[in-house]
């Protein structure tokens, strides 16, 4: 393989995850993505939903099952010369730390919103993440199918509530029972909506412009009329979609669309791929790491238990330099051991098929004996180091302890194992007496942490909440910290304090000046 084919390979990947709050119809675009990529053949198999409310218990069961949401970390399809990259993001209701950190494998973010319901609470939370990390985000208002917002007052939405400029690229000609379809304003086509015929798509129709009387005919002339003055509203008033801006984080493109009836996916798929951006350096300890540099990758997510057949756990490598190939040498750089990477795997649904060949920005799974952990790279040269692994702040504290007190074994490597993954986080009460307290940032953590621990460690717990709200991480090791009750310590010993409100935060702060908070948690 020569530079340039690595080059060729690096260029045609486009690595993405969704964002979305919980209905929006994340699950329903994957599936349509996956269907134009022919990666599935049928919409809904990619999670049994017939008849699912996205009630808890249907989580729970989801999670039993472990459907593709939960086991897969990418899906993988070919979309005109391109090797696009979907990364899971866990569609429950509740945010997790999982999330958080599939985030930093991707190198642009899908935002889904109902086109209802506009920006939501959870979308605003991903959505800052994406922010944080400075990737670009896409956006797709879905179920145009049904009554909608004003597009005019969505993008305005967008751009006051996340701070980033909205820019139209297609545009909604009516909605609910009145939506006719987009126009697309950069291609200068109409896209019509087929009602009728769930599912299938009609070919676009080019038009000279918004003034083309054959859009009349398309559309209806009072709808026509309402476009043409849309058009010139956005044409006036807002400015022109600049890609530059787009790759800088500083303006959303935004697509109009319902995913159910397949109607603007294969669009935003066509654009998608040409204007997100192929895999972007990695930040090291020693600065960027160009794609093109040889081979390295970071362990972004752990997950034990992946099926009832296969009980192992999978670490999964995000390809940022260089090619992968199977059986290759590396050095894990945290130990400085050498790994023969022999047991790599993709994952689709139950099956895994072994990989071989991956280039930057593809996942892979490596069957993981308890050697990788977050934010561990493994790399043709020992000196590679992550800048740092960023965790989330949990707002939500109970204590932990089995039920049986003969299953303490099992209970601590349950607990180690799923906080490793992100389920929660574990602090450790410094006295040794008393129960370990899990941080979530969700109530629903605890829940399938419990239930996890139940089904795949045999564990049942007696769990009881805290008054604890808040969490410190604190600066260097200060002395005699023992003289609190509620000094604590993380998964590494590192000192960390709980608090039963902010009042309380402060309050502390003031009384021992010589103890210094951290204002962002501990990375990982
Ligand atoms: P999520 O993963 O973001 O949670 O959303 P999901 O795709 O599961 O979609 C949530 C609900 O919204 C589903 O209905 C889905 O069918 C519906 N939906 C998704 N896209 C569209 C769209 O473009 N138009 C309309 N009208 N509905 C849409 P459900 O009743 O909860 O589930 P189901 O029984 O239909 O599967």
């Amino acid at each position: 393989m020569t530079q340039s084919d690595l080059s060729h390979e690096i260029n045609r990947r486009r690595t993405f995850a969704i964002i979305s709050h919980p209905d929006a119809g994340k699950t329903t675009i994957t599936e349509k993505l996956l269907l134009y990529g022919g990666a599935i053949h049928e919409a809904g198999s990619v999670t049994a939903r017939e008849g699912s409310s996205h009630t808890k218990s249907d989580w729970m069961s989801m999670e039993q099952q472990r459907g593709i949401s939960i086991t897969s970390s990418a899906l993988s399809f070919e979309f005109d010369g391109h090797h696009v990259n979907l990364l899971d993001t866990p569609g429950h209701q509740d945010f997790s730390e999982d999330t958080y950190r599939t985030l930093t494998a991707a190198d642009s973010a899908l935002m889904v919103l109902d086109a209802a319901r506009g920006v939501q609470a959870q979308t605003e939370k991903l959505f800052a993440v994406c922010r944080n990390r400075g990737i670009p985000i896409l956006t797709f208002v879905n179920k145009m199918d049904r009554p909608a917002q004003d597009p005019f007052e969505l993008l305005e939405q967008v751009e006051k509530s996340l701070a980033i400029r909205a820019v139209p690229l297609t545009w909604p000609i009516g909605d609910g029972p009145d939506f006719r379809g987009v126009y697309d304003l950069e291609g200068k086509r109409v896209l019509l909506f087929e009602r009728v015929v769930r599912g299938r798509t009609r070919a676009p129709v080019s038009v000279a412009s918004v003034d083309d009387p054959a859009l009349t005919e398309l559309v209806g002339a009072e709808q026509h009329a309402k476009l043409r003055q849309d058009v010139e509203l956005i044409e006036g008033a807002i400015e022109p979609f600049d890609p530059e801006a787009f790759l800088a984080g500083e303006v959303t493109p935004v697509f109009f669309g319902s995913a159910i009836t397949n109607f603007g996916v294969e669009h935003f798929l066509s654009r998608f791929v040409k204007l997100a951006p192929c895999p972007a350096p990695l930040h090291t300890t020693k600065g960027e790491l160009s794609p093109e540099a040889p081979f390295t990758g970071f362990v972004f997510k752990l997950q034990a238990n992946m099926s009832k057949h296969h009980r192992d756990r999978t670490a999964f490598l995000r390809i940022a330099s260089g090619r992968f190939e199977r059986g290759m040498e590396v050095v894990h750089t945290r130990t400085g051991r050498e790994l023969r990477l022999s047991r790599a795997h993709t994952l689709f649904a139950q099956d895994r098929e072994s990989i071989d060949v991956a280039y930057p920005g593809d996942i892979v799974g490596l069957v993981n004996p308890g050697v990788f952990r977050i934010g561990d790279v493994v790399s043709v040269s020992k000196d590679v180091h992550l800048e740092g692994f960023p965790r989330f702040t949990p707002e939500h504290f109970n204590a932990v302890t089995p039920r049986d007190v003969s299953k303490r074994k099992a209970f601590r490597k349950g607990l180690e194992q799923l906080a490793e993954e992100g389920v929660v986080q574990i602090f450790y009460p410094t006295d040794g007496a008393r129960d370990p307290i899990i941080g979530a940032v969700g109530q629903l953590q605890f829940e399938v942490f419990e239930h996890r621990m139940n089904e795949e460690y045999g564990v049942d717990l007696i769990m009881s909440s805290t008054n604890y709200k808040v969490v410190r991480w604190l600066a260097g090791e200060p002395d005699n910290l023992a003289r609190f009750a509620k000094h604590v310590e993380d998964d590494a010993g590192r000192p960390v304090m709980l608090f039963t409100s902010s009042w309380d935060l402060d309050y502390t702060a003031k009384q021992h000046p010589e103890l210094e908070f951290l204002p962002q948690p501990r990375d990982l």
